[in-house]
Order: C-alpha cells, then sequence, then structure tokens
C-alpha cells in the first residue's frame, strides 16, 4: 500500500531511451510531469508515446536514462511498485475486469490506496459520480458501451489516488460529443484531484483545449516542447503531421 499522507509533485524522465532490434522507439527523451497540470504527448503513429508510458511504469526496460519521481530513482521498478506509489496508467485497449460489476472494478482501484471495505465503496462511488458513471454502477463492466468502459478504467486509475495519472489516448473510438465530454472530464479529475496528468491523445481538440503544456515525439525524439499557441505554430510539428515523410 503506498502512503497517501504525503505527495509527489513531479515525475521526469531524464534522457531516457528505449531501443528495440533495429528500432530507437524512444530516444534521449527528457520531459517532466507537474502536480496539478495537464500535459500533452502528441506525435505520429509510431512516434513512442506508449513505448515511454510502458518504459515510465515498468513494462518495458530502459535502454538508456531515468525516471525520477519527486526525489525518487523509479527507474526499472516494477508496475505494481510504480502504480503503488502514485505514478498510475491507463491503457490504450480499457483493460476492465468485463465479468466483475463497474463499482467492483473501481473499488479495486481503491483498494490499492489502501480502502477497504465501506471506505473503499465510498470512495469508489465518489470516483464514479466524478466520471459521471455512477448509475452504472451495477452493471457489468462488460457490457457498457465503449466510452463508457473507457469511464471505468479512467475510474479505477482515479481511485488509487495517484499524483500522476497517465493516460494513453482516452478519447480513441469515441465520437465528438463523448471526446468533448471526456475532455472535461479529464480537467474535472485534475481540478478536483490535484493530480498531474499525462496525456497521449490522437484529437487535437483534446490536446489543444485541455493541455498546458504539450511534448511533441518524432521518431522517438523530443521535436518541440510548448504551450499550445507555440505547438500549434511549431514548424517542426507541422513537418512532422503534414510533411512529406508522413503523409
Ligand atoms: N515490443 C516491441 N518490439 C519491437 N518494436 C516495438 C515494440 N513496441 C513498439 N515498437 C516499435 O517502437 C516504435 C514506437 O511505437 P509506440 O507504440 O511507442 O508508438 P506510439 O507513438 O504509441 O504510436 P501510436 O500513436 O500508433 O499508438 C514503433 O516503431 C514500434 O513499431
Ligand atoms: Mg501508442
Amino acid at each position: 500500500m503506498r502512503d497517501r499522507s504525503s505527495r509527489v509533485d513531479t515525475l521526469s524522465t531524464e534522457g531516457l531511451c528505449v531501443y528495440f532490434e533495429g528500432v530507437k522507439a524512444v530516444d534521449d527523451v527528457s520531459l517532466t510531469v507537474e502536480r496539478g497540470r495537464i500535459h500533452g504527448l502528441i506525435g505520429p503513429n509510431g512516434a513512442g508515446k506508449s513505448t515511454l508510458f510502458n518504459a515510465v511504469s515498468g513494462f518495458v526496460p530502459l535502454t538508456a536514462g531515468r525516471v525520477v519521481f519527486g526525489d525518487t530513482d523509479i527507474t526499472s521498478w516494477s508496475p505494481t511498485r510504480v502504480s503503488q506509489h502514485g505514478v498510475v496508467r491507463t491503457f490504450q485497449d480499457t483493460r476492465i475486469f468485463k465479468s466483475l460489476s463497474v463499482l467492483e472494478n473501481v473499488e479495486l482501484g481503491a483498494m490499492d490506496a489502501g480502502l477497504h471495505g465501506n471506505e473503499g465503496r465510498r470512495a469508489a462511488i465518489e470516483v464514479l459520480e466524478l466520471l459521471r458513471i455512477a448509475h452504472l454502477a451495477d452493471e457489468t463492466a462488460g457490457n457498457v458501451a465503449l466510452g463508457d468502459g473507457r469511464r471505468v478504467g479512467i475510474a479505477r486509475a482515479v481511485a488509487t489516488q495517484p499524483d500522476i495519472l497517465m493516460m494513453d489516448e482516452p478519447a480513441a473510438g469515441l465520437d465528438e460529443k463523448e471526446t468533448a465530454e471526456l475532455a472535461e472530464s479529464i480537467t474535472e479529475i485534475r481540478d478536483e484531484r490535484q493530480c498531474g496528468v499525462l496525456l497521449v491523445e490522437h484529437d487535437m481538440s483534446v490536446i489543444f483545449g485541455i493541455c498546458e503544456e504539450i511534448h511533441v515525439l518524432d521518431s522517438g525524439r523530443t521535436i518541440a516542447v510548448g504551450t499550445p499557441d507555440e505547438i500549434r505554430r511549431n514548424p517542426a510539428v507541422i513537418e512532422a503531421y503534414f510533411g512529406s515523410n508522413h503523409s
């Protein structure tokens, strides 16, 4: 169980590299996520966004570099240990427990934060309310619509009381209205829980709408870091998305 009495303010990668055979999936990336802020991580397909997530959260080994959480070097910690310390992620595929109820899924998250029994249930219901899916509490998670399932996965992560919440394409497959509502919910999570958010998302309306800072990768390397306004106007970013190499 993690110590919830103290909160950690920053998560950083320092010169993070992940090389697979022949592919520099992430190449010397340094970024910092601060608690209370929403940071975007964008880039064309194959840019290395999920690999960076996997490296930070302990799912793939780093080739070089460090991951630092507050004052603690968490490089190469196991996924469980990373999440118990307050860096919690969601996956591109939702990974909810389909045979459990929506509430039970979120209670599992609360348990990770040391909340059991009635206390865990209360905490889980609060998160379901925050995510606006309290009416689905007793549904079997495998039966809910895609957009709601996404919210269940996010709710479980939020119930673990993260200091840093990492989300990998939460809006994938959602329609325009669901996407706008999800963007609003991500802001509400940040406002209410005061966690930092690292958000990978292809939908630029979400990225430019809610991120305070955006980090852009292309072929594993950082090509730009800045505010939404700076990133929109950045020639290297425009080239990466619309240039001849990425038609
Ligand atoms: N386990 C692996 N073994 C070998 N190569 C991999 C592995 N995982 C990812 N890669 C490669 O690393 C590069 C980065 O992939 P990654 O999935 O991190 O990109 P991404 O930015 O998340 O892309 P997308 O937007 O499509 O989700 C790609 O070239 C990919 O093929
Ligand atoms: Mg990805």
